[in-house]
């Protein structure tokens, strides 16, 4: 086989993998559109409030697959990176969060890889959400796979605060008008899980109310 070839055959190889996972992501997107639309129907809730999905470039999969002290290849990328494809689910409360994850569980065509709770446990900086490593079943011309797709579950406000730290850690901003913006950044969350809760509050209220 000549080199053109190979690199023929590697890039029809990566192609199929990516065109895999989009399909998982797409296919995780609609149960939770599915989900959204029966909760509206039979109990007027409105869980999500939007949904937003990528697909990961391959310079941060390699990047993770050297973290990992993995060779970068095709198979440690399917075998080791368990967020090529991910979904964000952005729902108002965080009572709707558990309800999506328990909805989920009760799926049983997928299969639960893995739930990290940084809502109950949120990291030292103040991160809070849902993070779920779920296996959807995709169907092919030949045969099904289990494709693992990394779902974030998390409220309004912890995407409003996610996002700006993104930012700030990303142009590595360490003081702004003379604050150390992680400690800024840890209060404002803690600032935030309280008044969610006590909108929560509110919110049934309202609920008890319908
Ligand atoms: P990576 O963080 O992606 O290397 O993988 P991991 O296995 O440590 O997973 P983890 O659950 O910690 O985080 C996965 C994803 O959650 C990240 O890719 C981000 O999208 C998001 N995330 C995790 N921690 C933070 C954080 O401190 N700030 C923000 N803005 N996002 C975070
Ligand atoms: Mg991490």
């Amino acid at each position: 086989m000549d080199d053109f070839q190979r690199i023929h055959d590697a890039g029809l190889q990566a192609r199929a993998i990516i065109q895999k996972y989009q399909a998982a992501m797409r296919l995780m997107e609609v149960r939770f559109e599915i989900l959204d639309r029966d909760l509206n129907l039979k109990k007027h809730r409105n869980p999500i409030h939007s949904i937003e999905s990528r697909i990961k470039k391959p310079a941060s999969i390699f990047e993770k697959l050297e973290r990992y002290g993995k060779e970068p290849t095709l198979e440690n990328m399917e075998r080791y990176i368990m967020d090529i494809a991910g979904v964000r689910v952005i729902c108002s409360y965080i009572s709707d969060v558990y309800s999506l994850l328990d909805l989920l569980c009760r799926q049983d065509d997928l299969e639960i890889v893995a739930v990290k709770d940084y809502i109950e446990n949120p990291k030292p900086n103040g991160y809070r959400s849902l993070h779920v490593i779920v296996r959807i079943p995709v169907y092919f011309l030949d045969q099904k796979e289990m494709i693992p797709v990394e779902v974030q579950l998390r409220t309004i406000a912890m995407d409003f605060w996610a996002s700006l730290e993104h930012d700030l850690k990303y142009k590595s901003v360490s003081t702004v008008q003379g604050i150390d913006s992680y400690d800024e950044l840890a209060d404002c969350s803690r600032v935030i899980k309280e008044v969610e809760a006590r909108m929560q509050v509110l919110a049934r209220a309202l609920e008890m109310d319908e």
